[in-house]
């Protein structure tokens, strides 16, 4: 089974697995997004679209969300939470992602990055699509380690897909050009954070 297939498939109930803990790490990606009125960003890998609210309130009315994910029974979870307000929802695959060059002002990928086939051509895509001075955020509000565990009891597709630890990620960061490179590795929480040169 392919990943994509995997997501379609577990996209009804996928938010009914979640814990009660989420809000407030998903608060605390976007605090650490560091998104401010206005700003234009790219969630990648969307999924059900658990941090679009987060999003939309940092950014005001002002600011534009760009949602991509690459399994449309995701999106289509997605969809229902934002309503009409300033979001476009697209089925896309990191590796070919269709924006412009030098977009957006943020990129974040939440939940996501282990599961992209080839690493370093995502990364290269979000950084394409990033501003000068715009920042990536990769996250993982688990934790590295819970997240491999999750991984590896789902078995299938996702078996082998692993969180990097910090000194490989920020290897990967370093390798498409970011600077300001900063992991946040604890039990429960980690964050990649870095910045497009400007
Ligand atoms: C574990 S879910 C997390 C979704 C959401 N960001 C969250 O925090 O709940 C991972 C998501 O990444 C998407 N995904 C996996 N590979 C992708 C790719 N190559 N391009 C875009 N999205 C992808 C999956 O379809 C799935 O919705």
């Amino acid at each position: 089974m392919s990943r994509r297939r995997f997501f379609d498939r577990h996209a009804p109930a996928w938010d009914s697995e979640e814990t009660a803990r989420r809000e407030v790490d998903l608060q605390r990606v976007v605090d650490e997004a560091d998104l401010r009125q206005g700003d234009c960003v790219l969630d990648v890998g969307t999924g059900t679209g658990v941090l679009l609210s987060h999003i939309l309130r940092r950014i005001g009315p002002e600011g534009r969300l760009l949602a991509v994910d690459i399994s449309r029974a995701m999106l289509s979870q997605a969809r229902r939470k934002a309503g009409r307000r300033n979001v476009v929802f697209v089925e896309a695959d990191v590796h070919h992602l269709c924006t412009r060059e030098a977009r957006f002002d943020r990129v974040i990928c939440n939940a996501a990055f282990p599961h992209f086939e080839d690493r370093e051509l995502g990364l290269r895509e979000m950084v394409r699509a990033l501003r000068p001075a715009g920042i990536l955020v990769i996250s993982h509000p688990i934790g590295r380690e819970a997240v491999n565990a999750r991984h590896r009891e789902a078995g299938g597709p996702v078996g082998e897909d692993r969180v990097p630890p910090p000194l490989a990620m920020s290897q990967l960061l370093s390798q498409v050009g970011l600077q300001d490179i900063a992991i946040i590795d604890q039990p429960e929480f980690y964050l990649a954070r870095a910045q497009r040169p400007t």
